[in-house]
């Protein structure tokens, strides 16, 4: 294990590290474009040169391995000279497109320029123009050939990581230019990756593009819902320029480096899977129907209205008369107090939350999961899957054909896509109660007696627990839309209509609560579980 130091530090580290991931231990952050710790070294761009004593000349920090007793500065004058001069060069090369931009703000060039650059412009003739000016060459990404720096990134990221090789570095010198393969589009499963890794607005994003300034967007952590690997993210959100992006206030996903979960990488599925968040189909009110129209109304009289029923219909016909369809898709807080209302304290039989679905979800040996839900895992560790003896989803939809399940209570599901909408709006019919707790209004809900509208993940605070059983948080971004509350809190507020006393105030309080009765959870707490992540005890 080599020791070496760098600006007066000494640091031991593994054989094999280079200098740049030392530095990086330290705390002291070497400037690079090159470089990238997912993908394979390029040593191109020079950014990254260092001084190390013994040396003749200064040498790249992201290709040169630590070793024994080097010593090693990373902002002696010379090095700050050269950062000038390769600054000076890169720029050269680069439109000031920087108001018109869509990566100011965000712009490596920008960045360093102002950390290590602040030279005075020597050069007064136009700049060089490259073929590919503001083109799409996918359906999520465009190029401006002319910005590009020939860092490679891109390049190493479709040869390397997706292995669908669909970008290259074209010419020689100046006329060097990345490019997409003739007949290709830029359209595999990660294309997005590009636009994250891209250090300059070379590869920007189509969806983003031009919705709003990146200095207006304020971050949350967060996990993506998008499959049961539970990528870790990023949600960037503007609230304060409601005129922005046709008042959306969710406006981008971005990956969130994780080592054990999806290291520096999303799906596009996931990346660009937000909109449901800020949709027109956001249910904002809690509806009743009324003769054969859903009236908008109060959370009162939807609680009260759902907890008489259902006492009443318990009263008359028994527990074998409800049926319940919790969804993989809430947290692990949310169908814990599901589990807890109407498992333990109204003695359900019939609780499941699997749906079939008409056909498997897309998977890869990469990221992408067959299950499209952040939280079967979490569900099926609840206890919530149907048991021997009880109903299923399908078993409960032909109970109550035969008149047998007198109420229903879907929490999400568009049960019209496997079962039909005849089958459902006949179902809804039979029903005396047919509830609809969800964010968005589909299909199935339009068939509902009642709507009650839940928060999406963007807009509560909980937990996801992934298919290798990683107990992630979520973190509440934006205010939930409207009326609509987060499904924990519709529950405690149903099970007082319904006369049990529920003291929950927050997610971490159902949390603390979990990891106490329910032994996978055992030893887990919001801080234990971090921004990284946790294993179940028996995964
Ligand atoms: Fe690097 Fe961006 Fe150019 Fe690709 S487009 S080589 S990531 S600067
Ligand atoms: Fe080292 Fe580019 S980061 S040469």
């Amino acid at each position: 294990m080599p020791t070496l130091t760098i600006d007066g530090k000494e640091i031991t580290v593994e054989k094999g590290t280079t200098i740049i991931q030392a530095a990086e231990k330290l705390g002291i952050e070497i400037p690079r474009y090159c470089y990238h710790p997912g993908l394979s070294i390029a040593g191109n761009c020079r950014m990254c040169l260092v001084e190390i004593e013994k040396s003749p000349k200064l040498q790249i920090s992201c290709y040169t391995q630590a070793a024994d007793g080097m010593v090693v500065h990373t902002t002696s004058e010379k090095v700050k000279a050269v950062r000038r001069a390769i600054l000076e060069f890169l720029l050269i090369n680069h439109p000031v497109d920087c108001p018109v931009c869509d990566q100011a703000g965000e712009c490596w060039l920008q960045i360093y320029y102002m950390e290590h650059g602040l030279y005075n412009s020597r050069f007064m003739e136009n700049k060089v123009r490259k073929h590919f000016k503001a083109t799409p060459i996918g359906p999520w990404v465009n190029l401006d050939s002319e910005r590009c720096i020939l860092c490679s990134r891109c390049v190493r990221f479709t040869s390397e990581i997706t292995k669908t090789y669909e970008l290259a570095l074209v010419n020689r010198g100046d006329h060097s230019e990345i490019t997409i393969f003739p007949g290709k589009e830029l359209n595999n499963k990660y294309s997005g990756n590009v636009v994250d890794i891209c250090p300059v607005g070379a590869l920007t994003d189509r969806d983003f593009r031009f919705q709003c300034r990146v200095w207006y967007l304020d971050k949350q952590e967060s996990i993506c819902p998008g499959c049961s690997r539970g990528c870790n993210i990023e949600i960037h959100y503007n609230v304060q320029r409601a005129h922005h992006a046709g008042g959306r206030r969710v406006l981008r996903l971005k990956p969130r480096f994780n080592p054990e979960v999806n290291k520096w990488w999303i799906c596009d599925e996931g990346r660009y899977g937000y909109k449901f968040i800020d949709d027109k189909s956001r249910i904002q009110m809690p509806y009743l129907q009324e003769g054969e129209v859903l009236v908008e109304t109060d959370w009162k009289v939807v609680l009260d209205k759902v907890a008489s029923t259902l006492r009443s219909i318990l009263t008359t016909y028994g527990t074998e008369s409800i049926g319940v369809i919790a969804s993989p898709q809430l947290t692990n807080e949310d169908l814990y107090l599901i589990r807890k209302l109407f498992v333990e304290d109204l003695r359900l039989p019939h609780v499941d939350f699997k749906v079939p679905v008409k056909e498997k979800g897309y998977e890869d040996d990469f990221l992408i999961k067959a299950d499209k839900n952040p939280n079967t895992r979490g569900a099926e560790e609840l206890g919530l899957g149907a048991k021997e003896g009880s109903l299923n989803v399908e078993n409960m939809l032909e109970a109550a054909i035969a008149g047998r399940l007198k109420a229903l209570y879907v929490f999400g599901h568009d049960l019209t896509n496997f079962f039909g909408e005849e089958k459902i709006k006949d179902i809804a019919s039979r029903l005396e109660l047919l509830v609809f707790q969800g964010s968005n209004l589909n299909p199935t809900g339009q068939y509902a007696h009642v709507i009650l509208p839940s928060a999406t993940y963007a807009e509560k605070d909980g937990t996801f627990t992934n298919f290798e059983g990683r107990v992630q948080r979520i973190y509440k971004a934006v205010e939930p839309l409207g009326e609509s509350l987060p499904d924990w809190e519709i529950i405690v507020k149903l099970a007082r209509f319904m006369g049990f006393s529920y003291p929950y105030q927050s997610a971490r309080e159902i949390f603390k609560e979990i990891a106490t009765v329910i032994p996978a959870f055992n030893g887990l707490s919001y801080k234990v579980i971090g921004n990284q992540g946790a294993k179940l005890a028996t995964a």
